[in-house]
């Protein structure tokens, strides 16, 4: 049998080829990345996904082929024939690996043409992300993409190895599933034998990965796509990846080293960095009282000061009412920040309002003076108080925001990133680590006025907090952690609750009456009451975890085909409708309800 190879067969990669092969003939085969024709020797920088190569056409060694080479235009596929030579001393390219070598082609085979690409296969290209997602094929050949991917699978690799080592087992779980609640929509997909019924397909593995606890896989992991139906950001896509994992007979400890373990080892793998473990760790009442935030980056100071108590009686009316209304007033010092100017501040106010801060005060602290709308209403003791708390010094800003503890807290928190950012005070190189431990075990709905779960409804309370599920059920803690990573979490898990009794104790003040959660749960609640091992888990964001590695600034660059911010697929066109005979056959009729 022939093919259009013939007996061509690839020998090296272009980004491996060196100086040891010199004199050495090699068979390359890739693409063209750009052609310089001079009318007399043609040089091609020849591509592959290992790197660049050149490549030289030249009229007086090889007539024939040279001609060939005419009608190469970039993107051409090729396949190449040559031997390796030093690049004559003035050639030498410092900037490219292979730049001390070229290769003097002697057979070539044109593969595959190839229209002019939409934009340049480079580094960096200045094109709209639209216009690379709906060619993905092609930007996926830029290097910085190729070497994200390549990253990934290490990455997975190193997960694998890390995990099978410490005796878990890959255990895959059901796509066509029920529902389980992570918060967010579920995606459903009709059955075409079960008329009206649909599957969800999974937020998580979290249900499954219990059951296999029950079943006696006492070491289970998986890296698995999760499906969830939520508004997009740069770090949320609606299909992502998780490395799940679940552990009996543990308690926090022994997940969170397990834990550990995993980051360490593909950190190893990856920027050959040795983390210290184990990572630092913070009460989530900590994490937000002194950075407004659940997930905190650590790379920079700027602590939230809580005012509440100092500017309480103050003649400061805004602040004053707020704090007597069961509000709070807390402040950040924007250290050396003097010299902002009007418009600096009312950018930040714009900021803070995005996170419903009906305002910012401000005040710049002068040698002798206070320059701010609202200084004037504080006493001598008060500004002293306030100088004090916040460690106030001449040259610095400091913010206000006045409202109700998660709005304080959401603007002010958002606000010291932002700053730092702003300021250049993020180290790029840094990785800062942070368990947050001890989070609510609920929270208050405040759209459908009931409880709700933070994390899942299958967390575990803190032992010593049974007895205030029914009285007091916001100060109960639970027994979940997250992991945080410069400021993005990066994973989360948690003990989970293997009493039946208790799990329907917390089903019920999550407001699920009895036949709502024996329809939901009925499965997990018979399960537990057939030998369930005390068990916990966590997952990590795969994506996140690869676009903090890989530097990236959104979790699309680590995926190979990713979404757009209206979870549609550019190069598909997905999602897409579908004709009346498949709906008829789902028992379906559609009817668009425009709101
Ligand atoms: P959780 O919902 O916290 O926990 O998810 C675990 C981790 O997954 C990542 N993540 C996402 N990444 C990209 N796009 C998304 N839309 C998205 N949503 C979440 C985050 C997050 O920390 N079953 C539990 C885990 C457990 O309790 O064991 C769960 O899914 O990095
Ligand atoms: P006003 O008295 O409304 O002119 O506000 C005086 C200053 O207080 C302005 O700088 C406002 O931005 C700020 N301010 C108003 N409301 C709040 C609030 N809830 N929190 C923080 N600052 C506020």
């Amino acid at each position: 049998m022939t093919d259009i190879l013939g007996d061509m067969r690839r020998t090296h990669h272009c980004g491996d080829l060196d100086e040891d092969l010199v004199e050495k003939d090699v068979v390359l085969m890739g693409w063209v990345q750009k052609r310089r024709d001079h009318g007399g020797v043609i040089f091609i920088d020849f591509r592959d996904r290992t790197g660049l190569a050149q490549i030289v056409f030249n009229p007086e060694e090889n007539p024939i082929v040279h001609e060939k080479a005419h009608g190469i235009r970039s993107e051409f596929v090729l396949g190449i024939k040559g031997k390796v030579v030093h690049r004559p001393a003035d050639m030498v390219n410092g900037k490219m690996k292979t730049g001390k070598i070229e290769v003097m082609v002697s057979d070539l085979k044109i593969l595959n043409e190839a229209q002019t690409p939409p934009f340049l296969i480079e580094e960096t290209v200045d094109v709209n992300e639209s216009i690379r997602l709906k060619n993905r094929h092609i930007d996926l050949r830029r290097p910085n993409l190729q070497r994200n991917l390549i990253a990934r699978h290490k990455a997975g690799l190193a997960i694998r190895n890390y995990l099978n080592e410490i005796g878990f087992l890959d255990i895959e779980t059901p796509f066509l599933t029920k529902s389980t609640p992570e918060g967010a929509r579920d995606y459903l997909v009709p059955s075409r034998v079960n008329p009206g019924h649909f599957y969800a397909l999974p937020q998580s593995p979290q249900l499954f990965k219990q059951l296999l606890m029950m079943s006696g896989f006492d070491r289970y992991y998986q890296i698995v796509r999760c499906f969830r139906d939520e508004d997009l950001r740069a770090d949320r896509q609606p299909e992502f990846t998780q490395v799940d994992l679940e552990m009996s007979f543990v308690g926090e400890e022994d997940v969170m080293a397990a834990g550990e373990g995993l980051v360490a080892a593909v950190f190893k793998a990856i920027l050959g960095i040795e983390l210290k473990l184990p990572f630092d760790r913070l009460l989530f009442d900590d994490a937000m009282d002194r950075y407004g935030l659940d997930k905190p980056d650590l790379r920079f100071d700027m602590e939230l000061k809580d005012v509440s108590s100092i500017v309480k009686g103050s003649g400061f009316k805004v602040f004053a009412d707020v704090v007597n209304k069961g509000g709070m007033v807390k402040a950040l010092n924007a250290k050396g920040c003097m010299d902002f100017s009007r418009k600096d501040i009312d950018d930040l106010t714009g900021f803070v309002a995005i996170y419903r801060a009906r305002g910012l005060a401000w005040i710049k602290v002068r040698e002798n003076e206070w320059q701010s709308p609202i200084a004037k209403f504080f006493t001598d003791d008060e500004k002293k108080a306030l100088a004090d708390k916040i460690q106030m010094e001449p040259g610095d800003l400091v913010f206000f925001v006045a409202d109700q503890p998660k709005v304080v807290n959401e603007s002010l928190g958002n606000l010291r990133n932002h700053l730092a950012a702003k300021l250049g005070m993020i180290n790029k190189d840094e990785y800062r680590f942070l368990w947050v431990t001890h989070f609510p075990l609920f929270e208050y709905d405040d759209t459908n006025k009931r409880l709700q779960s933070p994390h899942h409804p299958f967390t575990a309370p803190s032992e010593e907090d049974y007895d205030k599920i029914d009285t007091d059920p916001l100060a109960v803690k639970s027994r979940a952690y997250d992991l945080v990573l410069n400021g993005t979490e990066i994973g989360g898990g948690s003990i989970r609750i293997h009493n039946k009794d208790l799990q329907i104790k917390i089903l019920k003040s999550l407001g699920l009456e009895k036949q709502d959660y024996e329809e939901k749960f009925g499965f997990l609640l018979s399960a537990l009451e057939s030998g369930a091992p005390p068990h916990g888990g966590m997952a990590f964001g795969f994506d996140r975890l690869m676009m903090i590695l890989c530097g990236q600034p959104s979790i699309r660059d680590v995926i190979a085909f990713p979404k757009t911010q209206k979870a549609s697929c550019l190069l598909t066109d997905a999602p897409s409708s579908v004709s009346r005979d498949q709906l008829e056959e789902l028992s379906l009729r559609l009817k668009i309800i425009e709101e």
